[in-house]
């Protein structure tokens, strides 16, 4: 794929250190409801503040629906979702796009800037296409042995370079990365 885009992409997101960002019942737990993680928003917000495009995989979207109308926190954003089965019209807040082909033709051609790339399809298919420039990885003391992964298979190595580690509190870590190119 074509590396002339209009945006930026970045990853924010959660993750137990054997590499999971759920349970394989999607359960969050051992993110939520763990010391700073519970009572803080570790950066959420300014990240989200940065961004104007979500592009989100139809599981995490889902997931979403399921925490209940208070858990929409893009309003004023373009919000996407990848999914070969999700209707087109399911959500009126929403754009569906079939592949990630389809996906960033549509976010260069209405000029989108910043994209928040959530979901670990989602994460792994930016990163095989190279269209991630950073990843901000909240990493929480627990291994949970199974789930979702954030991380899969790969073409070759991409190599990363650390900006910044924070101690956030509680054994919890974040590790802000830029994509080296
Ligand atoms: N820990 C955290 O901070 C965090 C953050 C986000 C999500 N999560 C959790 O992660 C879990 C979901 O993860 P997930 O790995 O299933 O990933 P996901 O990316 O949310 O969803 C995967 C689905 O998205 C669609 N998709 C993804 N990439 C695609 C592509 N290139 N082309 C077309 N469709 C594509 C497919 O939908 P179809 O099957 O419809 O084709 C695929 O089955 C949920 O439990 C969610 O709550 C955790």
């Amino acid at each position: 794929m074509s590396l002339q885009r209009s945006f930026t992409a970045h990853v924010f997101i959660g993750v137990s250190l054997d590499g999971f960002i759920a349970r394989p019942d999607g359960d969050l737990d051992w993110l939520t409801e763990r010391g700073a993680a519970a009572d803080g928003d570790l950066g959420y917000q300014e990240f989200a503040d940065g961004v104007d495009t979500i592009v989100m995989g139809r599981v995490t979207y889902e997931k979403l629906l399921g925490f209940g109308p208070d858990a929409w926190h893009y309003d004023g954003k373009h919000v996407t979702v990848l999914s070969t089965r999700l209707p087109a019209d399911a959500d009126p807040r929403i754009t569906v796009h079939r592949s990630l082909e389809d996906l960033v033709e549509a976010l260069d051609a209405r000029g989108s800037k910043s994209v928040y790339a959530d979901g670990g399809q989602v994460v792994q298919s930016f990163l095989r296409a190279g269209l991630i420039d950073d990843l901000t990885l909240t990493t929480v003391p627990v291994l949970i042995g199974q789930g979702f992964r954030l991380f899969g298979d790969l073409d070759a190595d991409i190599p990363l370079t650390l900006r910044s580690v924070a101690d956030m509190g509680g054994g919890i870590v974040q590790s802000v990365y830029s994509v080296a190119r």
